[in-house]
């Protein structure tokens, strides 16, 4: 059984090859990074015609790598909300045209429950329940994962997203967009204190399992106008905004497990990918006995593998989408 994934939701067009839910036989995905750099952000219009570009060469090089062609396909999933939605309607207007075409279902994903698949690609034998963070551009959530499609929130940010967080400060500090992960390779490969600049950390209470990185980004603004912290160096602001940024997701996670009683986390988007954040949440579970598995870099980032694992699981449970399926700009998972 091969499912034809495909993700086009904000700023990368990815097709993938996923053969009976476990076996990842190609994953391309096409960045449009350098084109929104230029602008330091994502400019929706732009991002749109540029998946239009795209799409099809993507789909064809998954095919291509994959050693399959469109007749051994059985199912094609997609990405249908949240998302930018003239973005999210080049990816959809695509696979309607395939599974009508080929004549095999159509499986319309949140684009969120597909990064909590990912976790299935690293791990594909995860015993329910779970906890899991999803952190990315635009979302924080906790989530408790109570089987296959069964999600209920414990947690979500109050104002910033931490993927936001990372890249407004990174702007602050005078790097290119996107800043996290050049963040994260500042910090690692300068050796960053995380202590240089005193950063606050929204705790929103003892009990709370919120988020709020909103106060954060003013405080960076404040410390980099400030003449006490004028010589310090790139790679200490990066450790101290980094710091601020985990030590909330971190805690949050492990109080919602302890909470909840699960003994094994999960953890999605692409802020997963950062290596200060997995080198806590790792030292933190080991402490608490917790399990932790964390997908690669490259399935924490959007990727259309984690649309087609999450596909094969709508696929398996009977969850088919007529070829008239919304695209929605915003949808809440649980
Ligand atoms: O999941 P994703 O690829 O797209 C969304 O659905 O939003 O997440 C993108 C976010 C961006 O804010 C990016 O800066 C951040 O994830 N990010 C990172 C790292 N890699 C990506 N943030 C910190 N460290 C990283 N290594
Ligand atoms: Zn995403």
């Amino acid at each position: 059984m091969n499912i034809l994934g495909i993700e086009t939701s904000c700023d990368e067009t990815s097709a993938a090859i996923l053969r009976d839910g476990r076996e990842l036989l190609s994953n391309v995905i096409a960045s449009q990074i350098d084109l929104h750099a230029k602008t330091g952000g994502v400019v929706p219009e732009v991002a749109s015609r540029q998946h239009v570009a795209q799409i099809g060469g993507v789909i064809e090089e998954a095919l291509r790598e994959a050693g399959v062609g469109y007749g051994d396909m059985g199912a094609v999933a997609v990405a249908n909300r949240p998302g930018l939605l003239g973005a999210l309607l080049v990816g959809v207007s695509a696979a309607k045209a395939l599974a009508y075409a080929l004549h095999i279902p159509l499986l319309a994903i949140h684009h969120i429950e597909a990064h909590i698949y990912a976790n299935w690609l690293a791990e594909p034998d995860i015993t329910f329940p779970v906890v899991c963070l999803v952190a990315s551009g635009g979302h924080s959530e906790i989530f408790l994962v109570r089987g296959h499609g069964d999600y209920q929130i414990l947690g979500r940010t109050r104002d910033d997203a931490a993927g936001e967080a990372f890249d407004k400060s990174a702007r602050l500090l005078g790097l290119p967009y996107p800043g996290g992960v050049l963040m994260d390779r500042l910090a690692r490969e300068g050796h960053g204190n995380p202590d240089a600049v005193p950063l606050p950390r929204a705790q929103l209470g003892p009990e709370s399992l919120d988020f709020s990185f909103s106060g954060l980004k003013t405080a960076v603004l404040q410390a980099r106008q400030s003449a006490q912290y004028a010589d310090v160096p790139t790679q200490d602001w990066a450790a101290s905004v980094q710091a601020a940024i985990v030590e909330p997701l971190v805690v949050k996670t492990l109080r919602a497990a302890k909470r909840e009683g699960v003994g094994h986390v999960l953890m999605a988007g692409g802020v997963a990918a950062n290596s200060h954040l997995q080198e806590t949440m790792r030292a933190a579970c080991a402490r608490d006995g917790l399990r932790l598995t964390v997908p690669p870099p490259r399935l924490c980032t959007d990727n259309a593998a984690m649309i087609a694992c999450a596909g094969y699981y709508h696929w398996s449970a009977g969850k088919i989408d007529a070829l008239d399926v919304d695209t929605l700009a915003s949808e809440r998972l649980a």
